[in-house]
């Protein structure tokens, strides 16, 4: 595989090379706030009775939180999957497809006790990249889904009351959690929809946190020991490297 270097200089023997764009690292910190975010009042949305939060306004306004910070999260990964296309030779997906053969040669060189040098993903980063990205994804979709039938709110939520909306009804007068004006048939067939994403919702989380535990301690074990640099890399976009890389030619 070869990328085009957008910049280079040699110090002491190292090589400095721009990795990650701005466009890059402004999504990955973005994500991290967003998705901590969300975490934090999803938590507190499962646990409220715990919590001693009790009543229905008070639900109603941890959903509306929720998905307004969602909007965000939603719009920021939004933007990273068109950056997928029109970024840097790193940014692309292009560049990140994960490949069981280049997977396998690096297990043997660490094995082999070499500490081969990558300027994007290693290749199990790629399968980590392409695991975490999908499952945002996933969470994004059923997160939208559920705002749409759970509290009405965009984008679906207008196309979820003029559905559920008695004849003769207006469905901007539906309200979230309130059945005045609602076709209860029609409302209870949207139900299973409804559980749906959010089971779909709750599940892909759990999966995300595991992988994120997983993320974390995945770069600081390859920073500490194959690769040094590449966590800075992710504030700075540059990579510092000796000798040859992997993934370029020359
Ligand atoms: C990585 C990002 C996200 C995380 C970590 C997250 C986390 C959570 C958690 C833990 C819950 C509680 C589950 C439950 O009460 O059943 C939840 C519920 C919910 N989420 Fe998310 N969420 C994320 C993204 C989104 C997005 C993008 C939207 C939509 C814009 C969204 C909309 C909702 C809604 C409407 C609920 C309420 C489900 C219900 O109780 O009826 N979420 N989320």
């Amino acid at each position: 595989m070869s990328h085009e270097i957008s910049n280079e200089k040699v110090e002491n023997g190292l090589v400095e090379y721009r990795v990650w764009d701005k466009g890059i690292r402004i999504f990955h910190w973005v994500n991290v706030l967003l998705v901590t975010t969300l975490m934090f009042v999803g938590l507190i949305m499962l646990f409220k009775s715990e919590l001693g939060i009790s009543g229905l306004a008070a639900k109603i306004r941890l959903k509306e939180l929720h998905t307004v910070i969602g909007y965000m999260f939603a719009i920021n990964l939004l933007i990273r999957l068109m950056w997928g296309f029109a970024g840097n030779p790193f940014a692309k997906f292009s560049s990140m497809r994960p490949k069981i053969s280049e997977l396998s040669i690096y297990k043997q060189r660490l094995k082999m006790g070499k500490n081969p040098q990558y300027l994007g993903h290693n290749p199990i980063g790629k399968f980590a990249v392409l695991t975490i990205m999908t499952l945002l994804i996933v969470i994004m979709v059923s997160g939208l889904i559920r705002a749409g039938t759970d509290i009405y709110y965009p984008p679906l939520g207008g196309a979820v009351t003029r559905y559920i909306a008695a004849d003769t009804v207006d469905p901007a007068t539906i309200k979230a959690y309130d059945n005045t004006g609602v076709n209860l048939d029609k409302k209870a067939n949207i139900k299973p929809y409804k559980s749906l994403a959010g089971d779909i919702h709750l599940y892909s989380v759990y999966l995300l946190m595991l992988l994120i535990l997983m993320h974390i301690i995945g770069v600081v074990l390859v920073e500490l020991h194959h690769q040094p640099g590449i966590i800075s890399a992710m504030f700075s976009g540059k990579k510092r490297i000796a000798g040859q890389c992997e993934d370029v030619n020359g």
